[in-house]
């Protein structure tokens, strides 16, 4: 229970000594919304709500600053002293079911606001972060609607989600929608070259260019990589190389080698192939992502071998997220590109 409700002040302190030790997701994590890059529409109408917040539902891929927004909003609604009294940031993904939504959402919900003094400084509500709303089951999402009715003056809520669809319409329609959208690439590039900067790294502007392929739109992977880059090769430049190293691009050659096993239509070649492929160490995710980008650009393929391949890939990226075996799942979608190769 205790890693699923984590209250705002329970995250480290950026005290110049501490701050150094930080994984840089939290230390370059924005403060305020004026430092959130890319939300424009977002932060217009959030900063227009401010004195009479609605609900809100947050979505939109990974790593384009849904909880650095709320979080920053909450900052400067209550102040840094009031975050804690004001804030629960609960991670729904931990913790499921109608149990939990039902006592501690609920406690929370409508506890009464401790001082007047405080009624003072800032508005009387709390707010109630729920990350990865997506993951609660149906009744909790049916039970959160009748909370989120009942104690409105005293909490408002913010639900965080990738995927809207996971949320029941009676949810959705009790909330102000907010869409992020994945980070343009000047975007990125500003704020890894800021964070270059602020750590004295010395980077190739190619290195740069691979982060921000590599991480597709999800800032949160690419100053993750970034950091990992730096402590990879201490003191030295930051190359392509290191880049693909730490993110674990598979190289060219070995898809070459996968693809080329497929236009050989030899059932043990495609197999040896994709064993000695996963024997060293790469991840199935990572295979299947490049392999289908190499595909879209061969021309031994015609639209309806793409679509063909497509499809499977939807099916196999499934059967990997629900944990199965990455050889069988590497070698599912070899199979499928065999038949499907002029
Ligand atoms: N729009 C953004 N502007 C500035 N920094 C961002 C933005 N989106 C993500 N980041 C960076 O990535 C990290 C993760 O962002 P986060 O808000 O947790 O993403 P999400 O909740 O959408 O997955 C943050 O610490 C921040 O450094
Ligand atoms: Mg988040």
């Amino acid at each position: 229970m205790g890693s699923f409700f984590r209250n705002q002040d329970t995250r480290p302190k950026l005290t110049k000594d501490s701050s150094s030790c930080l994984p840089w997701i939290e230390k370059y994590r924005p403060k305020s919304l004026n430092n959130i890059s890319a939300q424009e529409e977002t932060l217009i109408t959030l900063n227009h709500s401010k004195d009479n917040l609605p609900h809100m539902l947050f979505y939109g891929p990974p790593g384009t600053g849904k909880t650095s927004t709320i979080l920053a909003l909450a900052r400067e609604l209550f102040g840094p002293e009031l975050m804690k009294s004001r804030v629960l940031e609960l991670n729904a993904s931990h913790e499921r079911g109608i149990g939990v939504i039902r006592e501690r959402v609920k406690n929370y919900a409508r506890s009464c606001i401790v001082s007047d003094s405080d009624r003072n400084k800032c508005p009387g509500f709390k707010i109630i972060i729920l990350d990865e709303a997506d993951s609660l089951t149906r009744d909790a999402q049916e039970a959160l609607r009748r909370i989120i009715e009942k104690y409105s003056e005293l909490t408002r809520f913010c639900l965080i989600c990738n995927q809207v669809s996971c949320i029941i319409p009676a949810l959705k329609s009790r909330c102000t929608l907010f869409r992020f959208k994945s980070i343009g690439t000047e975007n990125m590039r500003n704020r890894l070259s800021y964070i270059c900067e602020q750590e004295g790294i010395n980077y190739y502007s190619e290195a740069l260019d691979e982060l921000i392929k590599d991480s597709q739109g999800d800032l949160r992977k690419a100053i993750t990589w970034l950091n990992n880059a730096s402590k990879l090769h201490k003191n030295d430049r930051i190359t392509v190389d290191t880049i693909k190293e730490t993110v674990g691009i598979v190289p060219d050659d070995i898809i070459n080698d996968l693809i080329e096993s497929a236009a050989s239509k030899s059932y043990d070649k495609i197999q040896e192939t994709v064993s000695n492929v996963i024997a060293s160490g790469y991840f199935g995710k990572q295979i299947i992502e490049q392999v289908f980008l190499r595909v879209l650009q061969d021309l031994r393929f015609n639209e309806n071998h793409k679509c063909n391949i497509g499809e499977s890939m939807g099916i196999i990226d499934k059967r990997l997220v629900d944990g199965g075996s990455e050889f069988f799942q590497v070698l599912s979608l070899m199979c499928k590109i065999s038949e499907n190769m002029n």
